[in-house]
């Protein structure tokens, strides 16, 4: 076994009884979840099975990760037992692939609402908000070698923990919100059944539902003033809607602006 497929370990009761309530809702996901004590990043292992032909669906669960990752190459804390860290082998339609990290912020939101009755909101492009405070976040990255595969990881912060002190101030968990315990297997179990569900809009052509479920999440967010750097340049407008490929389009003082990817500094 080479050092990037460590030897998988029992699914945990914790979460093999919930997904096996699942069923069928689980889509591309049933029966394919495997599972690790500690992984660098569940990204990297969902990638390396990628690129050896495993098949969409395949689910990388970790109990802690030594190297998380984040957007915009930051790093994403992964303590032991007090989080989710999920990532997902999805080979998706070439019109599917623009909105695909889009469609999984809103799958994590619906998950987490499902599971615990919380109703998470979303900031550009798909990180995943209870009140102020990000509480989970999505990672998709192209598989290098495969362009007909992405890896989509998330990641929730489940239990309150010692988080690094740049992040401290902005992050909550599950746990922190509810004020009681969270049943870990029932949140990964409903966010892959809403990542099946707005997965299979995509791929079948309903690319408007899930739109018009991130801009309901994204409401408080809409409307509000931002700033951004393209290319060394210092931008600011006002947050007006997404595009059909993901993009988010910004009012400026010389018309629209259309933001891709990068980093957007919400100002009011
Ligand atoms: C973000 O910055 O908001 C994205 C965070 C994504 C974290 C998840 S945890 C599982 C998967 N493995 C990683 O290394 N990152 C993602």
């Amino acid at each position: 076994m080479s050092a990037l497929f460590p030897q998988t370990e029992q699914l945990p009761t914790e979460f093999a009884e919930p997904l096996a309530r699942a069923g069928d809702r689980l889509g591309p996901f049933v029966g394919q979840v495997l599972w690790y004590g500690e992984v660098p990043s569940t990204n990297d292992l969902a990638a390396a099975m990628a690129e050896r032909g495993s098949p969409e669906g395949c689910v990388v669960i970790a109990n802690a990760q030594s190297a998380g990752r984040g957007r915009q190459g930051r790093t994403w804390a992964s303590p032991p037992g007090a989080g989710l860290y999920v990532s997902t082998v999805l080979r998706p339609l070439p019109h599917a692939v623009p909105l695909v990290t889009i469609a999984a912020g809103v799958a994590v939101a619906e998950g987490i609402q499902s599971a615990t009755g919380l109703t998470p909101a979303l900031k550009w492009p798909n990180d995943v908000y209870i009140g102020e405070r990000k509480a989970a976040g999505v990672l998709a990255e192209a598989v290098a070698s495969n362009v007909a595969a992405i890896v989509l990881g998330f990641g929730i912060n489940v239990m309150p923990a010692a988080y690094p002190p740049d992040i401290a101030a902005r992050a909550t968990s599950i746990e922190g919100e509810l004020g009681r315990p969270a049943d870990r297997g029932l949140l990964l179990a409903e966010c892959l059944v809403a990542l099946a569900s707005r997965y299979a809009d995509l791929q079948s052509g309903r690319a408007d539902a899930v739109t018009a479920a991130w801009r309901v999440r994204a409401a408080s967010t809409l409307g509000r003033r931002v700033s951004w750097d393209a290319a060394g340049e210092a931008r600011h407008g006002v947050a007006d809607d997404i595009d059909e490929a993901g993009a988010l389009i910004v009012r400026t003082e010389t018309g629209p602006a259309r933001i891709i990817s990068g980093e957007v500094h919400w100002l009011t």
